[in-house]
């Protein structure tokens, strides 16, 4: 049991390593500023027209209280497969969505952002 466990935590250790190795909080940040906080905040509770983005990972879609979502916002939750197909082309994903972003093509890009929004 304990070595099985022990085996497990190198197994996320090494995982944290690889990702971080390749994804750039700063510029997820800067990103994140140009892209998004025209719409989102991830201070906790600050509201704007996209819902917050604080403690976004793991998330089910269309779940933040008080938000009002369009329709069909909702069978999937944020991970960073998810996140990737949302953020690359939103309309591809839901068809009625609301949030008027074109998408962020480059997939460096969006594993600096995520980065940044710590959906690893
Ligand atoms: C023009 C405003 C606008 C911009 C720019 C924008 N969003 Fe959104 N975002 C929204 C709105 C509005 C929604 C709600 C979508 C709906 O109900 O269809 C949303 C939803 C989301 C969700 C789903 C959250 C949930 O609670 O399920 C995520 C994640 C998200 N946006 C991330 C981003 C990221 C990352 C960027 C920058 C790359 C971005 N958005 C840019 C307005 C925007």
């Amino acid at each position: 049991m304990k070595h099985q466990l022990l085996v497990a935590s190198l197994g996320i250790v090494a995982l944290m390593a690889a990702n971080s190795a390749s994804a750039d909080v700063a510029k997820g940040e800067a990103l994140f500023k140009k892209n998004c906080a025209v719409c989102h905040s991830v201070k906790p509770g600050e509201k704007k027209i996209g819902p917050n983005l604080s403690g976004l990972a793991g998330r089910a879609a269309g779940t933040q209280e008080g938000f009002k979502y369009s329709d069909g916002f909702t069978g999937v939750s944020w991970d960073v497969a998810n996140m990737h197909k949302f953020i690359e082309n939103p309309k591809g994903m839901f068809a009625k969505t609301k949030m008027t972003f074109p998408g962020m093509k480059d997939a460096a890009e969006r594993t600096d952002l995520f980065e940044f929004l710590g959906v690893k």
